[in-house]
């Protein structure tokens, strides 16, 4: 399967002159603020992972206990090839564990509409605006660790594990922290639009807002500023950041809370009208490719690229947070991936509530 030839057009990447600002201000800053806040490491990751789910570190030991590698291989190849397929597959295990939960419904494909005349098909997930972004490289990249799982133990492996799978090897590939990634989701038999509303953090999210969304999936605070670290790597397109840059809530000015230098080098790269919808930028602009806790850093600087980025910082609830994080990698890493098993254990479907998808984009009994 060659997805490499479809045509679809990547997004360009504006760094080099938002890395220099990134260089300049965050050092400073970093070594200033990196006092680790003994609370707040209590707060982070002591919660522990529930059991409920059912998922395990060897749920194919017996089916295809060689999973993890073959996936590794494939994540591996990509990763060369497209690094930005990385945090792409890192976002789209999110938006998948947030919307149903950890089942592979954002992976369905749209179906094409059959002309005036036929009935409009039911839209899935990936056709809602939250989702219209996503890069099809993630999708590629575990289709691909799909097929390569399907050839050696067919009919076996969800792509709901493979997803979980792919996104732990980005995040290990990128200089982050390798964790064990339990197994045993089932895909789910519907994707539907109308439950992504609501389910996902939005760029402009209020902390409340946030809060809210993840105490929703039975997350807390800790989990919220961990799990905004995997915006150490990937980038966002500019319509994300022209409110920010240009006319902060109608005030025709920048958001004040961003470093001036910031609000410069985005200006050159996402102009405030006629701007190519392709242009993206990075959410960490000291280190956009390295798995890092610079992102905390960038957040005390005042360099977060989202208004949702730099809010962490802004409320009192996760600021102390933030600043223990941005302090103490290690830390980071711990706080992730406790919170990354949190995340990738959301309403499991099991046992004949599921799926085992064939190819991740189509129902089993999809003809
Ligand atoms: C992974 O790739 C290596 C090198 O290409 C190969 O030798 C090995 O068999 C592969 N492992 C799996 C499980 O596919
Ligand atoms: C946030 O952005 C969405 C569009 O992405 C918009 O509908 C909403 O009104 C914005 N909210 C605020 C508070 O600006
Ligand atoms: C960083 O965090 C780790 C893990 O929580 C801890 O063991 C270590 O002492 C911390 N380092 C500093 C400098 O605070």
């Amino acid at each position: 399967m060659d997805y490499s030839s479809r045509g679809v057009r990547r997004p360009v990447l504006a760094v080099a002159a938002l890395l220099l600002v990134g260089s300049l201000v965050v050092g400073t800053s970093r070594a200033r603020e990196a006092q680790p806040l003994p609370v707040a490491a209590a707060a982070v990751g002591s919660r522990r992972a529930p059991e409920r789910h059912g998922l395990s570190l060897d749920f194919y030991a017996k089916t295809c206990p060689a999973v993890d590698q073959i996936v590794a291989n494939v994540t591996a190849a990509r990763y060369r090839d497209f690094p930005a397929a990385g945090p792409a597959v890192l976002r789209l295990f999110h938006h998948d564990c947030f919307v149903e939960g950890c089942d592979a419904s954002i992976l369905i494909a749209p179906t094409a509409n059959a002309g005036p005349a036929a009935r409009a098909p039911p839209k899935v997930e990936r056709d809602m605006e939250e989702n219209r972004n996503l890069a099809q490289e993630a999708f590629d990249t575990v289709e691909l660790a799909k097929a390569a799982v399907e050839s050696k133990c067919p009919g076996i492996v969800s792509c709901a594990d493979v997803l979980a799978l792919a996104a732990r090897d980005y995040v290990q590939q990128a200089g982050g922290p390798y964790y064990d990634v339990k197994k045993g989701r089932k895909d789910s038999k519907v994707s539907l639009a109308g439950k992504v509303s609501g389910s996902l953090p939005r760029a402009n999210s209020t902390v409340d807002e946030l809060l809210r969304v993840f105490a929703g999936k039975g997350l807390g605070a800790a989990d919220l500023v961990a799990l905004s670290g995997a915006h150490t790597v990937g980038f966002a397109h500019c319509v994300h950041v022209l409110g920010r840059i240009y006319d902060y809530r109608g005030t025709r000015r920048p958001d004040p809370l961003m470093d001036a230098r910031l609000v410069k080098a985005l200006r050159m790269s996402c102009p405030s009208s006629g701007g190519s919808a392709r242009v993206v930028v990075p959410f960490d602009v000291s280190t956009p490719f390295r798995f890092d806790a610079a992102y905390y850093g960038n957040l005390q600087a005042r360099l977060g690229l989202l208004g949702s980025d730099q809010a962490l910082f802004l409320d009192a609830r996760t600021r102390p947070l933030v600043q223990e994080l941005a302090g103490n990698q290690t830390r980071f890493f711990q706080a992730f991936v406790a919170s990354v098993d949190r995340m990738g254990s959301i309403r499991i479907k099991k046992g004949k509530k599921g799926e085992v998808r064939k190819v991740c984009s189509q129902h089993l009994l999809a003809v």
